[in-house]
């Protein structure tokens, strides 16, 4: 047999066996990351971990200014809330400190927080450990800023969701208003620069594609092309067994 040939085959299965059965869903701020995320878990019936939360749930505990906190200080209070995930599908749960994660971290006060606590590298080192000890414990989707750069590099399946802020801005008021709620579109849009800002300008873990990251610009798309577009290429790249057995 061709040498080339054989070693090329080797080097393929290598690399499929090095990787972690985790699919990584990356992308900015209203891209539609934890529908998509939920969507996904259900369909493959694994958990499914919405990293931005475990962000916004240190910062509403720890309050405004934590990014001016020493690091041991961050270090000290976010030990006192370790975060535990259970169930599966869109029935996984999030805990924080023993207490489920609910709706009250789901402001764009919030949101604005977490980007200030991301920009914080304790609290990213503490969050990164605490991500990938729920990776070691089996099949997982995660989604957020890093999963398949930082947290998750041997990622069996990555992708990267991408939308212009306008579009983004204009999703987040068809949800609002979805929900009775009204919003300025001129103020979401703003809203949604400034988090691009601090989530692609922060010195650890920036917001970036991995190079090995599908990049899917869903602006076209409504949730559910963009779902067919993932799962397709799951599909067409061992499916659902890729991740069993790698
Ligand atoms: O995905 P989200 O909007 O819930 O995230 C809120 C903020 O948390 C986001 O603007 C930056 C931070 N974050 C992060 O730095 N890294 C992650 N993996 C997830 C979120």
């Amino acid at each position: 047999m061709n040498p080339a040939r054989v070693f090329a085959e080797t080097a393929t299965a290598r690399t499929t066996a090095a990787r972690l059965p985790v699919v990584t869903l990356d992308g900015p701020a209203g891209v539609g990351k934890t529908t998509l995320a939920r969507r996904m878990a259900e369909a493959l019936a694994l958990p499914y971990l919405d990293t931005g939360a475990m962000f916004r749930s240190l910062a509403l505990r720890l309050g405004p200014g934590a990014e001016t906190l020493p690091a041991d200080v961050v270090r000290g209070r976010c030990a006192a809330w370790p975060f535990t995930l259970a169930g599966s599908g869109a029935e996984t749960r999030l805990f924080c400190g023993g207490v489920p994660v609910g709706d009250e971290i789901r402001t764009e006060a919030v949101g604005l927080l977490a980007a200030r606590l991301g920009t914080v590298p304790a609290a990213r080192e503490i969050l990164r450990e605490a991500q990938r000890r729920m990776g070691e414990r089996g099949p997982l989707v995660a989604e957020g800023r890093d999963m398949g750069t930082t947290v998750f590099p041997d990622a069996r399946f990555k992708f990267f969701l991408d939308a212009t802020p306008e579009t983004r801005a204009r999703r987040r008021l068809h949800d609002l208003e979805q929900r009775g709620q009204s919003e300025d579109l001129a103020t979401l849009t703003e809203q949604i620069r400034q988090r691009d800002t601090m989530d692609r300008e922060r010195a650890v873990a920036p917001l970036r594609a991995a190079p090995d990251a599908l990049i899917v610009d869903t602006s076209a798309l409504d949730i559910n092309g963009v779902f067919q577009v993932l799962i397709q290429h799951m599909e067409a790249n061992g499916g659902r067994d890729a991740l069993a057995g790698s």
